[in-house]
């Protein structure tokens, strides 16, 4: 397993409060998508700081937090590759921005898809290119890959899922935040710089996050 409690422990607060995982019309399509009611019982995955919950919990869902990090605080302490739930008890299951830190994504989505009776919502960082793919692990160690559209899709169907929705949106990233939030710094963080110069404006990194859903 290579969630590093400590690295994800010291970054909680940072996650909590970051206006990127926080607000922004990606968040509002992932909880569209979830078609929130009063009552409905969702999980959300990889919790960090908690902001696909609070918003389901805001439109009335009944929803449960799984983090393997303590201190972000979720409900249950688990990974997403091994859900510790009966099949089925949830309607909906999202995962928004982790899976690229999995060590086994087509595991993960297998639990995601076994937990849920309904739909299963997914967002996360699209792949672009190597030098992205290089700033990402030299920024955050803990990053393992982003994946294509066609990898997503194959990943959606092979768990069982029937995809009803896949969409691409961008997202800004102020460059230096984003650096700052991971704790790197010096040569790395200049080496980060480097690699993304060619698609940073202004200071602000556009990448593409893909949002899918499938249904059972
Ligand atoms: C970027 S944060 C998640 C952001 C959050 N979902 C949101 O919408 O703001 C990534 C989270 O993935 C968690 N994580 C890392 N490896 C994981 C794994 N194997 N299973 C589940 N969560 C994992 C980390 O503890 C961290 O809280």
């Amino acid at each position: 397993m290579s969630v590093a409690g400590t690295e994800w422990d010291a970054r909680a607060e940072a996650y909590r409060t970051s206006v990127t995982h926080a607000r922004g019309a990606d968040l509002d399509r992932v909880i569209e998508l979830c078609e929130p009611r009063t009552g409905l019982v969702a999980i959300d995955v990889a919790t960090g700081g908690g902001h696909v919950a609070r918003r389901l919990r805001e439109a009335g869902c009944v929803v449960t937090t799984v983090d393997p990090t303590p201190g972000m605080h979720p409900d249950v302490i688990a990974r997403a590759e091994y859900l510790p739930f009966a099949d089925g008890c949830f309607e909906v299951a999202v995962n928004r921005y982790a899976a690229h830190h999995y060590d086994d994504v087509a595991e993960a989505m297998r639990e995601l898809a076994r937990v849920a009776s309904a739909r299963v919502v997914v967002e996360d960082l699209l792949y672009q290119d190597d030098a992205c793919e290089e700033a990402e692990l030299l920024r955050d160690p803990t990053h393992k890959r982003n994946y294509t559209e066609a990898e997503w899709r194959t990943l959606f169907t092979g768990a069982g899922l029937a995809l009803d929705t896949v969409e691409i949106q961008t997202v800004d990233h102020p460059l230096e935040e984003w650096i700052a939030r991971t704790g790197c710094t010096g040569p790395d963080a200049q080496r980060v710089r480097e690699l993304l110069a060619p698609r940073v404006v202004d200071g602000v990194w556009t990448n593409e996050v893909i949002i899918l859903r499938g249904k059972k």
